[in-house]
């Protein structure tokens, strides 16, 4: 799987040095996004395009041929490198950045770029739109006064005459440009780590990002191979048993378990367990608690963790990714129950999702409905106190099919549903 790396934030904030230095140091592919709508800026402004002609500038965008190497830009085979960070480039690249078809075709362009390769890009709206799965988003910031400073240090290094007023007013009206654009504007993805680099050196900055890096890197490595499922052997099966005896007995140690309705679990044929979802130990009640093999779906970070990686390979839980349309994920479950296994999930899709408010995930019922198979419901009872007392109340099974009508939504009301049944029987104490 390819490792994809965004980096975005306001200009001013060291992101191109830094992108570049991570990039050779970690072997990643560095896309400057950024080179690309300036690439665009210059062949619009040598052709004189009106930029308001859009049809002009579909065709222009058709026969573009924009390079990015290691240190060079090419447009159109020519080295523009230095061309596309001056003047008129720099004045008019914000303007042309924000048309409809010139992002379009960027992204697109960007995208094609990075295919199937371990890249680091660097942008404005690399997570929240480039690439809203990046394995690492990073969102770079500084406060305007000390982007002032380094960009009037550039320009002296430069030669480049400037006083602070005008870096001031240039760099304050790009903020306003970036944040404000109607398409894609500049925002840290929900799922960004947020880096102030106001009072750090560039190499601070480097060491802090190589360092969130490289673990993530760990953390994907460790992810990915949850999806690789070990083979079933006598070797694997007998630890599995182990660890399910010894952990079963602190159970029964340390809870008086109550389970009812177990009849409800007599199918032979694959089926999907619904629960609700208060901490971990009630997963694994109902894993360990169970003569039969159930393989719990659960979220794919837990794979991070060496300890929990073994567990879940020899208890063969299934990883997903939270919030993205994780295929992979539903190929497995889909070929568990092809394989008459039993599976659990969690509709509220996190813990304590009832008392945060969390709408019912509808994946549960999804996967019973295109694998044909029934829903068990399951209420946990108690509050996992030591010595207190756990209920496990199993229910009837529900046929998804019987829900299913020409409202788009009755995925959703199945799922509903189920919660329904779930809630009534954690009530159940008899
Ligand atoms: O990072 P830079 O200064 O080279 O970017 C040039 C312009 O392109 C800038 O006005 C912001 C815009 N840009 C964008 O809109 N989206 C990106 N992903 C990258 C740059």
């Amino acid at each position: 799987m390819p490792f994809v790396v965004a980096i975005d934030g306001p200009s001013g904030t060291g992101k191109g040095t830094v992108t570049s230095y991570l990039a050779k140091k970690l072997n990643l592919l560095y896309i400057d996004t950024g080179a690309t709508y300036r690439c665009v800026t210059l062949k619009l402004l040598k052709e004189k395009v009106n930029l308001e002609d859009t049809e002009k500038i579909k065709e222009i965008l058709k026969n573009i041929n924009i390079e990015l190497t290691k240190d060079k830009v090419f447009l159109d085979g020519e080295d523009v490198s230095l061309e596309i960070r001056k003047d008129p480039v720099n004045s008019n690249v914000s303007q042309v950045s924000h048309i409809l078809e010139v992002r379009q075709s960027m992204v697109e362009l960007q995208r094609k770029m990075s295919d199937g390769k371990n890249v680091i890009l660097e942008g404005r709206d690399i997570g929240t739109n480039v690439f809203p799965n990046a394995d690492v988003k990073i969102y770079l910031d500084a406060s305007v006064d000390e982007r002032v400073k380094r960009r009037q240090k550039q320009n002296i290094e430069k030669g480049i005459e400037s006083t602070e007023e005008e870096v001031r007013k240039n760099i304050e009206f790009r903020d306003n440009n970036d944040k404000n654009a109607e398409i894609a504007p500049l925002r840290q993805a929900e799922d960004a780590i947020y880096v102030d680099t106001s009072s750090l050196s560039i190499k601070q900055v480097e060491k802090k990002l190589y360092k969130i890096i490289k673990s993530k890197k760990r953390d994907a490595k460790w992810i990915e191979r949850g999806y690789i499922q070990t083979k079933e052997t006598i070797h694997k099966k007998i630890i599995r048993n182990i660890i399910k005896y010894f952990l079963a007995s602190l159970y029964h140690i340390f809870y008086r378990i109550k389970k009812t309705g177990l009849e409800n679990l007599e199918s032979d044929e694959g089926f999907i367990i619904c629960a609700n979802h208060i901490n971990y130990l009630d997963a694994a009640a109902i894993v360990l608690l169970n003569k039969k093999k159930i393989r719990f779906v659960a979220k794919s970070d837990l794979y991070r963790f060496p300890i929990i990686s073994f567990l879940g390979h020899t208890f063969d839980v299934i990883p997903i990714k939270r919030g993205k349309n994780d295929l992979t994920s539903i190929k497995m479950c889909l070929k568990a129950l092809k394989n008459n296994e039993i599976l659990g999930i969690f509709p509220e899709g996190t813990r304590k999702g009832l008392e945060k408010n969390v709408k019912i995930k509808n994946g549960a019922a999804f996967i019973a409905d295109k694998a044909k198979v029934k829903i068990v419901p399951v209420g946990i009872g108690g509050s996992f106190k030591p010595f207190s007392k756990v209920y496990i109340n199993y229910g009837k099974p529900i046929d998804i099919k019987s829900f299913e009508s020409d409202d788009p939504n009755w995925i959703d009301e199945a799922s509903n549903y189920v919660m329904e049944q779930i809630i009534m029987l954690t009530n159940k104490k008899d």
